[in-house]
C-alpha cells in the first residue's frame, strides 16, 4: 500500500464508546486523518464474555470497517487485543491490524525503574495474561500484579470519576498494588478518565501508562515508514449497532469534542445517520 491509499481512512473499532478515548488521541497525534469508528454498542461489554464470542464479535466488527476501504485497522478495545489480536491478524492478513496491548508494554518497560509493574482491565483482559506474557517476554526478571477492576466501567460512563464513590471503588481494586509498583498500564478504554483519581491513589511516584496515547504514536510512526500518511483529511464518522437516547453526552465525554451526527449500523449493512 502506497501513495493513493494514503487518503484511505483508519478503522477503529471497540465494545462500545470507550474507544472513542483512542479516537481522541489519535486526533490530537494525526489531526488530519479521516477516521471510521465503529462501536458495537449493542452487545457491550466484551470483557465479561467468553474467549469464543469475544472472537467472533472481533471478526464481525473487522468486516464491517473493511466495507470503508480503511488502510489500516486499530482495536481500540483492550479486551479484544488481549484475547483475539493474533486470531484476528491471521484471519485477515490483506491489512495491517493494531492493537493497544504491546505500545502500552513498550511504555511501560520505557518508564519502569524499579521492574515492578501493575496491569488493571477486564475480566477477560486479565485473565488472557497477555500483557503479563508481554512483558515477562520482553524481560523475565520484572514483577507483575494484576488486577481486575469491572466496576471502572459503569464508574466512567456514569460520570462518577471523583469523589467518594469513585475513590472507595478504586482503593477496593488497587489498595493490593498501592506501594509495590512504580508504572501501571491502564488495560481499559474507560480507564483514563478516572486518571486523576487512579493517581491521586497510587501516589505521584506511580506513573500511569495510558495505552490510547501510546498506540497513536505507533500509528503515525506505520503511516510514516509507509508513506500513507493524510494531509488532507480529519473527518470523523462514528458507527454505532445501537444508540440509546443518553449516549450523546457518554460519546462526548469519551470524545472529549461535540458531535452532531452518529449512525446507528448492523453489523451486515450500515442504516443511515440519526441527527443528535
Ligand atoms: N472496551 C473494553 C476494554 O477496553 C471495556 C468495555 C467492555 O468490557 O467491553 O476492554
Amino acid at each position: 500500500m502506497k501513495g493513493e491509499n494514503s487518503k484511505r481512512p483508519i478503522g477503529v473499532f471497540d465494545s462500545g464508546v470507550g474507544g472513542l478515548t483512542v479516537v481522541r488521541e489519535i486526533k490530537k497525534t494525526l489531526p488530519e486523518e479521516d477516521i471510521v469508528y465503529l462501536g458495537d454498542t449493542a452487545r457491550v461489554p466484551y470483557g465479561t464474555k467468553s474467549e469464543k464470542t469475544i472472537k467472533k464479535f472481533a471478526v464481525e466488527d473487522v468486516m464491517f470497517l473493511l466495507k470503508y476501504r480503511v488502510k489500516l485497522i486499530v482495536i481500540a478495545c483492550n479486551t479484544v487485543s488481549s484475547v483475539a489480536l493474533n486470531f484476528l491478524k491471521e484471519t485477515f492478513p490483506e491489512i495491517p491490524i493494531f492493537g493497544v496491548v504491546d505500545p502500552g508494554v513498550k511504555e511501560a518497560l520505557r518508564v519502569t525503574k524499579s521492574g515492578n509493574i501493575g496491569v488493571i482491565g477486564t475480566i477477560a483482559t486479565i485473565k488472557s495474561g497477555a500483557h503479563e506474557k508481554a512483558l515477562l517476554n520482553a524481560k523475565e526478571d520484572l514483577k507483575v500484579y494484576t488486577k481486575p477492576c469491572p466496576l471502572f466501567v459503569p464508574l466512567a460512563e456514569e460520570g462518577i470519576t471523583q469523589g467518594k464513590i469513585a475513590n472507595d471503588v478504586i482503593s477496593l481494586y488497587l489498595h493490593d498494588l498501592k506501594g509495590k509498583i512504580d508504572a501501571l498500564i491502564l488495560g481499559c478504554t474507560h480507564y483514563p478518565l478516572l486518571k486523576k483519581a487512579i493517581k491521586g491513589f497510587m501516589g505521584s511516584d506511580v506513573t500511569l501508562v495510558d495505552p490510547a496515547v501510546e498506540i497513536a504514536k505507533t500509528v503515525r510512526s506505520f503511516l510514516e515508514k509507509n508513506n500513507l500518511l493524510n494531509n488532507t483529511g480529519g473527518e470523523l464518522s462514528i458507527h454505532l449497532t445501537d444508540v440509546p437516547p443518553h449516549y450523546k453526552e457518554l460519546i462526548e465525554r469519551f470524545l472529549g469534542q461535540k458531535v452532531n451526527r452518529i449512525f446507528q449500523v448492523e453489523l451486515t449493512g450500515c442504516e443511515g445517520g440519526i441527527k443528535l
